[in-house]
């Protein structure tokens, strides 16, 4: 259509810049705000501060369109519908830090003629609480609707073009109208609700997602004790349409900036509501031991950690992103060091985010760098290069022979054939192998 509708958006985080891109390739005018002046400068010129297949490519084809300004008055002035997406994230006390939003609604004017359309994961109630100070600030006119953004990264394009479904949160009024019109040209399910329950979706749909995660990971373990295999397993109960395929691979946790944090919050949320949610205690505790139980393969094998080389395959949360974000590869290295092991990693995007946040492990620029005289290697993230790794050529770099596969990701009767020992998550092909 020819009349597509201005939107400004506060925020050029992750979620900010895709929103933005997106509503650009869809013909939009973009008037993007933040608060950081050098983000904004870079944006201007083309410098995108993350890091995500098709964005910058996308934002470059839309310069045009695509307005970058510190000035909150510059989207008021061209737009109507304002995306929120800042940060919220997690507190000491596990509930989300809602500071940022918070400055955004005591930014704004009064006005009848505008509208914010929250992006950021917020808590149940956070609308309600907003649209009542708006009436306490004499802003009672300005509308707000909830439009929860389920994008994954590494596929946060592919993900805002062709949702599963939109889910759009309002009191009925011209704004949720409008932003299901934003969205109409994506022909994607939608569900229109009240402001409560899009919340809810958001939240609930991380928490059943990561549940899943959690759930295959100890299916996994008891795998490991009764000699069945996960991914045997895992195929045989996918292939169920109640169960389905995805989010059933067994691995060393989940990470990320969402799942941990909004797992968290759905449990604070309901804890101070009044609600005890057992079942999202066990999937947080499941995935911190799950990161640990890798340290116990290597020993298995190694004996004491103290003065072993380990390489770590991969840092970042998960392959194409180099989000380090409560990746697995942050409690993995320190506890190898704590155990006194010389940790040496590579990854193909990460290295730059992980130097801010690990010590002490050597950086190499190849993974066959890093596997060079190493005693064990351990896949953190599966990254496709590594799929592609000569295992004989690795066995030869290698000083020991233990491979330690994190992700599941090789096959494990090549991997024996390379001459290595296989220790997969749920694999009992590599407990076989070791009784020969
Ligand atoms: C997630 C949700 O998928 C997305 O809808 C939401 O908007 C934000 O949070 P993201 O964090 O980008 O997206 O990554 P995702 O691909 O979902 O993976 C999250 C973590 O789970 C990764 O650490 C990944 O390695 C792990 N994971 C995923 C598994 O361990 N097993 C699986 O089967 C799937």
């Amino acid at each position: 259509s020819t009349n597509r509708e201005p939107i400004g958006v506060i925020g050029t985080g992750y979620v900010g810049l895709v929103t933005a891109a997106g509503f650009a390739e869809l013909g939009n005018e973009v008037y993007c705000v933040d608060i950081d002046s050098e983000k904004i400068e870079g944006l201007k010129n083309g410098q995108i501060p993350i890091w995500e297949p098709g964005l910058e490519e996308l934002i470059a084809k839309h310069r045009d369109r695509l307005h970058f300004s510190t000035n909150l008055s510059d989207a008021l002035e061209h737009a109507r519908l304002l995306f929120v997406a800042v940060g919220t994230p997690p507190t000491y006390s596990g509930d989300a830090d809602l500071s940022a939003v918070n400055a955004v609604v005591d930014a704004m004017p009064p006005s009848d003629q505008h509208a914010l359309v929250m992006k950021s994961t917020v808590p149940v109630g956070t609308g309600e609480t907003i649209k009542r100070v708006f009436r306490e600030q004499g802003k009672a006119g300005f509308r707000y609707v909830s439009c929860p953004e389920f994008l994954k990264e590494g596929s946060a394009i592919k993900d805002f073009l062709e949702p599963d479904r939109v889910v759009v949160g309002d009191d009925g009024d011209w704004a949720g109208d409008a932003v299901v019109e934003l969205y109409a040209p994506l022909g994607a399910e939608l569900v229109r609700t009240d402001i409560k329950s899009a919340e809810m979706v958001k939240l609930a749909s991380n928490a059943f997602l990561a549940t899943k995660i959690s759930f295959i990971n100890e299916i996994a373990n008891v795998c490991e004790e009764t000699g069945a295999d996960v991914v045997e397993v895992a195929k045989g109960m996918g292939l169920d349409n109640r169960i389905g395929p995805k989010f059933l691979q067994a691995g060393i946790g989940f990470g990320g900036s969402c799942f941990p944090k909004d797992v968290t919050a759905l449990k604070q949320l309901a804890g101070n509501s009044g609600y005890h949610f057992q079942l999202l205690n066990s999937v947080i505790e499941v995935n911190e031991l799950q990161k640990r139980r890798v340290i116990a393969k290597l020993e298995k094998h190694l004996g004491k950690l103290v003065d072993k080389k380990i390489a770590l395959l991969g840092l970042a949360f998960k392959p194409n992103t180099d989000d380090m974000r409560e990746a697995s590869s942050l409690v993995l290295s320190s506890r190898l060091q704590a155990a006194g092991a010389h940790v040496r990693a590579y990854d193909p995007v990460a290295e730059e985010e992980a130097r801010k946040l690990i010590r002490g492990v050597s950086f190499k620029s190849t993974a066959l760098d890093a596997i060079e005289g190493a005693d064990a290697v351990v896949l953190v993230t599966e990254w496709p290069e590594f799929a592609e790794l000569d295992l004989v050529e690795v066995k030869n770099a290698m000083a020991g022979d233990l491979l330690v596969d994190g992700r599941n990701l090789f096959d494990p009767g090549q991997v024996r054939d390379a001459g290595l020992l296989y220790e997969g998550v749920g694999r009992a092909s590599s407990a076989a192998h070791q009784e020969v």
